[in-house]
């Protein structure tokens, strides 16, 4: 039976059944070969997206008088009972079935005869596959949206109780000027609010229905592609059956969303981790969210900010290999497509449990106002506010008071004091103009609370971001319970 295979890997043992399509076969590959080919392992987890489409175009099949009233229904309970014994775990798998399509068909045959086998009237794999990922998808984005929203509202929840937590924000990782500790919170709040944008993109992307168009050229049989794509609660059909069956752009996209979203989840782990260190000391994690040294009797270390930073090269190198996959394919399905999903399961796991793990961290620290505090009153955060006085109040042009002030900043430096040491008398030593008053441009909280534009780090500005901030969460909350 294995004669024809040449010495290939497995060769010598006899494949253990027919596959489905070896009707026009002499010989069929080893085991070696089939199992190299096969995609069970992986995609088995698609099996209620793929009863779902069965289902559904089995429904349809008896609208149009392609199976009979009886075959539908043996067809809908024979699915039904399998899917109760997967979702109870006591579904046996066979692996020698090829993939998720295979093997749940074979045993719905084995179950129910040959209605089971009249189930792939007018459908290929090839649309039946795309049906089953564009349903999972929009499932993941859907549960993705609510996970990531509970991020959402810990840091509104958390900027709330920090209004009037001054630290120092930083441009280049140096002092730059202070800010609260809610404005800096409702900034990381804005990029997951995109994400959210994003996620449900990628969710609408997919939420149109590819089946009916069988191979890859439509089918001859009477199908009613839209009643399939209402009863799988699809929004659309699509309009070309070769796309239909060759694009993956929906899987990009949400691999896409995760990418960036867990490019958020980094950087805000960087600063988690750096915000520990002895030498900030700006949050203290709870004893939960972090580990010891095994040699090291002192440490404490953010291993899961860590972790999160780390697993995001993952994600990044998921979407790049969908990418690869896909760039040289020619129309339509080609095997290669079967490599797709790996990088989509691995990239949805890791951010979900990225998001959650980052949830609870944040919730569970503590924010050391007292550090930030000091840390924002020591340098030279006030110096800008130091040249706007010399603006408003002596009608000094803008470069020339920078001027001033960083020849303030320079000695005060080679001094080792700060702005703050400075008395008025030693100020106008560098520019008669500076009043009584200066000194007030130099109060810490004053500086902050100057900032009061659209979107600034003043308390009243703050309380505006985040009145705003709320709205937006709101509506993208309804949106979700509403249209996804
Ligand atoms: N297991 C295949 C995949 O995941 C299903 C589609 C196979 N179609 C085909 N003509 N071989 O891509």
């Amino acid at each position: 039976m294995t004669a024809a295979v040449p010495k290939g890997p497995g060769a010598s043992k006899p494949a253990p059944r027919k596959p489905a399509w070896s009707g026009r076969f002499s010989d069929v590959p080893s085991d070696e070969l089939l199992a190299f080919g096969a995609s069970l392992p992986v995609d088995r987890r698609l099996w209620r997206e793929d009863i779902d489409g069965s289902k559904a175009h089995a429904r349809m099949l008896a609208k149009q008088g392609v199976l009979t009233y009886e075959e539908m229904r043996d067809v809908v309970r024979g699915l039904d009972g399998i899917a109760a014994e997967i979702q109870a775990g006591t579904f046996t798998w066979d692996n020698a079935t090829e993939d998720v399509h295979m093997a749940i068909e074979s045993a719905l045959t084995a179950r129910i005869g040959e209605a089971g086998a009249r189930l792939h009237t007018g459908r290929s794999r090839n649309d039946q596959i795309a049906t089953d990922e564009r349903l999972y998808i929009k499932r993941r984005m859907r549960e993705l949206a609510t996970t990531l929203n509970t991020l959402r509202r810990t840091l509104i929840e958390l900027a709330e109780q920090h209004v009037r937590t001054v630290l120092p924000g930083y441009t280049h990782l140096q002092k730059a000027q202070p800010i609260n500790l809610a404005h800096y919170l409702l900034a990381y709040a804005q990029m997951f609010a995109r994400d959210f944008g994003r996620v449900k993109a990628a969710h609408d992307a997919a939420d149109v229905s590819p089946l009916g168009s069988a191979a890859l050229a439509g089918t001859g049989y009477p199908l009613d592609r839209e009643y399939a794509a209402r009863e799988l609660g699809f929004a659309d059909v699509t309009i070309n059956a070769t796309d239909s069956v060759s694009d993956r752009d929906f899987l990009l996209d949400a691999l896409y969303a995760a990418s960036v979203c867990q490019v958020h989840l980094s950087r805000l782990s960087e600063e988690i981790i750096l915000w520990s260190t002895e030498e900030f000391g700006f949050i203290t994690l709870s004893d939960r969210y972090a580990t010891g040294s095994s040699i090291m009797p002192q440490k404490k270390n953010p291993d899961f900010a860590e972790l999160i930073r780390g697993k995001t090269g993952r994600v990044l190198g998921d979407l790049q290999a969908l990418l690869v996959t896909l760039k040289g394919l020619p129309l339509a399905y080609n095997k290669d497509m079967q490599e797709d999903k790996e990088p989509v399961f691995d990239a949805l796991d890791t951010l979900e449990a990225c998001l959650r793990v980052m949830t609870a961290m944040l919730a569970s620290a503590t924010f050391n106002g007292d550090r930030m505090y000091k840390a924002a009153t020591g340098g030279f955060m006030a110096a800008t506010d130091l040249a706007d006085y010399l603006v408003v109040k002596c009608g000094v042009p803008f470069r020339r008071a920078h001027e001033i002030v960083g020849g303030i900043v320079l000695t005060c430096e080679r001094q080792g004091r700060t702005l703050q040491d400075l008395s008025v008398d030693e100020l106008q030593g560098f520019y008669m103009g500076f009043g009584r008053d200066a000194e007030r441009a130099l109060v810490i909280d004053k500086v902050v609370e100057q900032r009061a534009t659209p979107g600034g780090t003043a308390p009243k500005a703050v309380m505006r971001q985040l009145e705003l901030t709320k709205e937006q969460f709101n509506e993208d909350e309804q949106e979700q319970a509403l249209f996804f």
